[in-house]
């Protein structure tokens, strides 16, 4: 177990921002962890957990312990009637998971292709994309606490997952609270993939791409190209041009809102949710107040997707921030809709 002094960071953050941690450990496993809280004084240390570095914008050095998630494995855990559970360390690229699934001919995960991050870090925002969310397919995960070293496993219910968002979101304001945000570190994540597999076609895009290629009963690893294929036509690649995604999430306003806003900007994209409130396209919101290609210093608004921010070479988290409180203020302006940010500002 080595503790880094003076680590750079932007190898480790996908917007590319450059920072430092004052101190870092790679957790390779359980016994590192325990190691370092074994370490007088470590276990009330600030720490902070970076998983992939998909999710977040670093507005200078991190003071806290920066645990650096590198735990690896990707296991059948039972091969069922029903389903099959897999699972994989919290440090394994999202990616690739997906990816070795498919290879083991274990389909479910496709909608999920080329989603950046680690797979300990997807149950943070409960990812999800072209119509499955991670909740639709997990089974448990393993955590460690932070402060007392003792491991603990969580189901879906207790992980509370709403829309790009979990208990892992939320800051406990006293002990006992609900939250575990700087409480846990992820160590392992186990998924369950149904059968027999149903293919997801619901999403727009996908249906589009089925009409195009003239594929009605597309294959797992049929939809995973398709996903792919979608991702990169619209998204930047974290490794060519900084960025964490949508910055935004889509809001949800009540029906009588909608209708209200409708009136006034009849085009306005929006999809009705089975609970009865209508979400909002944040990406068309921030286009339509003319945002996309705009910057302020070297962040900026990528020009295919409006609801992504881009670093376009040197920004700061500083300039990050500053743009994106500016497109909440004229969304707010033009619309009445507080737009929330996904990623956490350090
Ligand atoms: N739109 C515009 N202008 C834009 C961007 C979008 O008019 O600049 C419109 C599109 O035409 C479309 C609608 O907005 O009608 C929705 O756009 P899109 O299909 O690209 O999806 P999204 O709602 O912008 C969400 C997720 C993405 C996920 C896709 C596909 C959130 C915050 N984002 O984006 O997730 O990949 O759906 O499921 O929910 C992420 O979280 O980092 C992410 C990329």
């Amino acid at each position: 177990m080595i503790v880094e002094h003076q680590v750079p960071l932007q190898p480790h953050n996908s917007f590319g921002i450059v920072a430092r941690a004052r101190e870092l450990l790679r957790v390779r496993s359980e016994d590192d962890l325990r190691a370092l809280l074994a370490e007088p004084g470590r276990a009330a240390d600030p720490k902070f957990v970076l998983g992939g570095g998909s999710n977040i914008v670093l507005t200078g050095d991190v003071k806290a312990l920066v645990l650096k998630v590198e735990i690896p494995g990707m296991r059948v855990v039972e091969d069922g009637p029903r389903a099959v559970i897999v699972e994989a360390g919290a440090g394994v690229n999202w990616h690739a998971f997906v990816t070795w699934t498919l290879d083991q001919n274990l389909p479910g995960l496709e909608n999920l292709a080329l989603i950046p991050g680690s797979v300990g870090a997807a149950p943070v925002q409960n990812v999800g994309a072209y119509g499955v969310e991670l909740q639709d397919r997990f089974e448990s995960l393993d955590a460690m606490h932070l402060a007392t070293g003792q491991v603990f496993t969580l189901n879906a219910a207790q992980c509370a997952f709403g829309y790009r968002d979990s208990v892992f979101k939320h800051v406990p304001a006293k002990e006992g609270d609900f939250g575990l945000a700087g409480q846990a570190l992820i160590l392992r994540v186990r998924f369950r993939l149904p059968k027999p597999w149903q293919p997801e076609l619901s999403y727009l895009d996908l249906q589009r791409k089925a009409v195009e290629t003239g594929i009605a009963e597309p294959s797992a690893r049929q939809i995973y190209d398709w996903v792919c294929a979608i991702r990169r036509a619209k998204l930047p690649d974290p490794a060519v041009i900084g960025n964490a995604g949508s910055f935004f999430k889509n809001p949800t306003v009540t029906q009588d809102q909608c209708a209200d806003i409708i009136a006034r900007e009849p085009n306005i994209v929006h999809y009705p949710m089975p609970d009865g409130t209508v979400k909002l396209a944040a990406g068309w919101l921030i286009d339509a107040c003319g945002w996309k290609g705009k910057s302020v210093g070297q962040a900026g608004v990528y020009e295919k997707q409006a609801l992504v921010l881009v670093n376009r070479g040197g920004a700061t988290g500083g300039e990050v921030v500053t743009l994106a409180r500016a497109i909440q203020t004229s969304v707010y302006e033009r619309f009445g809709i507080r737009l929330e940010p996904e990623p956490v500002v350090v």
